[in-house]
């Protein structure tokens, strides 16, 4: 049973989608703490309700790598094995990255390489494609520069509008997401080079 740890800095729905998997059964993991780096965000609000540990970490004014030192001193006192990006708007440090080697999760809404950063959904849009999605990945020190675990793929209609379409993104997200932290909680990954291949689920007993 692994421990996750959830980090998020708005709505949440990514965590809930995570943390209804979790309830469910269907990935061999616990939320072991959620961390906001800001109070009013409604996802920390919602993991309280939950009765999951939760607490904020304000990050404003704080240097990068101090603040990430006060955030990882309590994902370990929390015993965390797994790191899951669920909208948390911060880049991480290199000396985040390294303490969690490869156990860092972000879930972006498109297909990266297209459109890593802010506001994906209407660069995306904007640019016309024809074909968006949402990509959970390793986090590594670039910005949605790390290795892809999964992928969904949306098209994007002529009506769309940055809403209608990052609705439609939204729930590919809730559906990928659990999914890729399943294969991870696992240990079903495996590296080469950038490419994350995905080993066969063994067995019951094995
Ligand atoms: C999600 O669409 C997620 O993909 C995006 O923020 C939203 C958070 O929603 N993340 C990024 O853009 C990261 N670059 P949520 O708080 O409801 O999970």
């Amino acid at each position: 049973m692994k421990n996750l740890g959830i980090l998020l800095s708005g709505r949440g729905s990514n965590f809930e989608a995570i943390a209804h998997s979790v309830a469910a059964g269907q990935i061999p993991a616990r939320i072991a703490v959620v961390i906001s780096n800001r109070e009013d965000a409604p996802g920390l609000a919602r993991a309280w309700q939950m009765g999951l540990p939760a607490r904020c970490i304000p990050s404003q004014g704080k240097e990068r790598e101090a603040y990430d030192r006060e955030v990882v001193a309590v994902l370990k006192e929390h015993g965390v094995d797994i790191v899951c990006l669920a909208g948390f708007m911060r880049i991480l440090s290199p000396y985040f990255i390294h303490e969690f080697p490869h156990r860092i999760l972000n879930i972006h809404p498109a297909l990266l390489p297209a459109f890593p950063g802010t506001d994906a959904q209407k660069r995306a849009l904007e640019y016309g494609v024809k074909y968006t999605g949402c990509t959970v990945h390793l986090v590594d020190e670039g910005v949605d520069t790390g290795p892809i675990i999964c992928q969904a793929v949306v098209p994007v209609r002529d009506d769309d509008t940055v809403e209608t379409l990052s609705a439609r993104i939204l729930e590919e997200e809730h559906r990928i997401y659990p999914e890729a932290i399943r294969l991870v909680a696992e240990d079903r990954i495996r590296l080469e080079g950038r490419r994350v291949l995905i080993q066969p689920r063994l067995p019951a007993g094995e």
